[in-house]
């Protein structure tokens, strides 16, 4: 018998059935993105390995444990990349594009790979939408992404996104920070495990990234507040969120996973998510560009929702995405069978079908209540309807299968019609 082959642990195909709602997220992501002023942008794959480390950081978990790296056929370390916010540096960079722009606002929608141990959640090839907002510093750019994160997530039908925020602190700030967790750490050094003590040498910062539960008491008696007292920009940020009705928790203890981070870093938690209840994360990063071999400081903040995470949230939603996925599609359902009722109601869906319209229908069937059950099934959002009379009248009766009411269209104003009431 011929070996049967499998996708790999942590990889997942998207088929036909699940594919219609990954469609459904990206368009809304590119709506969204695209009229608020940001560019696509697309970047390989592969990566070499450094820009990694020196970006993300090589005591961090990510470039430390869970990279897929290897040697190419050349004998080069390249990498899959794990995020996209330092392949979004190198382009830029790499192809000078600030030197024609004074900022510049980037988008994204693309696979990023982590060897992490697979479970509900977590993946080895995830998905991310992001956003890279390029030299902009400041208390009203970070205001700006995260008010942008916030309402691109209600828009997508998020019901209740709650921001969880922290204040890394400037440059100046975060050394002075490290050196005093250093201190704290070092005094407590038997309590944590081996990792802890690489990290403590290497960034102390990555301690609280630590999993392990004997270290978690040691890590949440750190006394953040004393060392690293909020800023007065990032209490104005708060207030900010108040005045917005943002909802929002301060969590000191949160650092993020990435070297690159200063200043306000943010994750955003939903309702439904389990174990892995991130659903997307962020904030400010003002040196990486530098670090990387620009010239000038650039200062910069960015995110990235989970894709995947984001299609659960939805998905568990009150009304949720396979229904609102289904209620675009268009069923034609003609009444007789009549040559001049089907040809009727064919040229009505091939005119539909060229508008860009997803039509379900039965040949050969004429019976209403069937083809009433059929849309049923596919949990269509529209029924048309067409006899006799409505082919002497150049109309249809249009069945609304959410609102469940009918009304009666001019054959040719149809496909306009249902564009103007479609979900997008
Ligand atoms: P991150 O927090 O590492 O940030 O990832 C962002 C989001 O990607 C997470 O909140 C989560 O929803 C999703 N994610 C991460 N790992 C997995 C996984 N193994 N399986 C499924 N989903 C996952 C970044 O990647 C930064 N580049 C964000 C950023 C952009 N910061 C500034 N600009």
């Amino acid at each position: 018998m011929s070996k049967k082959f499998e996708a790999l642990r942590g990889m997942e195909d998207v088929i036909p059935g699940e594919v219609e709602k990954w469609q459904w997220v990206e368009e809304k992501a590119r709506v969204f993105f695209e009229a608020n002023g940001f560019k696509e942008i697309r970047t390989p794959v592969l990566e070499v390995t450094d820009l990694f480390t020196r970006s993300v950081g090589e005591s961090s978990d990510i470039v430390h444990k869970e990279m897929f790296s290897f040697e190419d056929r050349g004998g080069r370390h390249v990498t899959m990349r794990p995020e996209m916010t330092a392949s979004v540096a190198r382009s830029v960079i790499e192809k000078g594009l600030l030197r024609s722009a004074k900022s510049m606002r980037f988008y994204y929608i693309g696979p990023m790979f982590r060897a992490e141990r697979p479970q509900a959640g977590r993946k080895r090839q995830f998905h991310q939408i992001g956003i890279e907002m390029v030299n902009e510093g400041g208390m009203n750019a970070d205001l700006e992404a995260i008010d942008l994160l916030y309402r691109f997530l209600k828009y997508a039908g998020v019901e209740k996104p709650m921001i969880r925020i922290n204040d890394l602190g400037g440059a100046e700030d975060q050394k002075k920070t490290a050196l005093a967790l250093q201190e704290y750490f070092s005094a407590q050094k038997e309590k944590l495990c081996k990792d802890c003590h690489w990290r403590l040498e290497k960034n102390v910062l990555r301690i609280f990234d630590c999993k392990v539960e004997a270290c978690q008491p040691v890590i949440q008696a750190a006394p953040w507040e004393k060392i690293a007292p909020l800023s007065a920009d990032f209490q104005k940020l708060l207030e900010e969120f108040q005045k917005r009705s943002i909802p929002f928790e301060i969590k000191r203890r949160l650092v993020r996973g990435l070297d690159y981070y200063n200043g306000a870093v943010f994750e955003v938690t939903a309702e439904g998510l389990g174990a892995q209840d991130a659903l997307a994360g962020g904030g400010r990063y003002d040196r990486l560009y530098q670090e990387l071999g620009e010239s000038v400081p650039t200062p910069c903040t960015g995110f990235s929702i989970g894709f995947e995470r984001l299609l659960s949230v939805l998905e568990k939603s009150a009304q949720p995405l396979t229904a609102k996925v289904a209620a675009k599609r268009v069923y034609v359902a003609p009444l007789d069978a009549a040559p001049e009722v089907v040809a009727f109601c064919s040229k009505l869906a091939l005119e539909l079908r060229e508008k860009g319209i997803r039509i379900e229908t039965a040949p050969g069937e004429f019976s209403l209540s069937k083809h009433l059950k059929k849309a049923n099934q596919h949990q269509v959002g529209f029924v048309v309807i067409a006899g006799a009379d409505e082919v002497k009248k150049k109309s249809v009766a249009l069945k609304n299968m959410t609102e469940k009411t009918q009304t009666e269209i001019e054959a040719d104003k149809l496909a306009s019609y249902l564009q103007g009431v479609m979900p997008l």
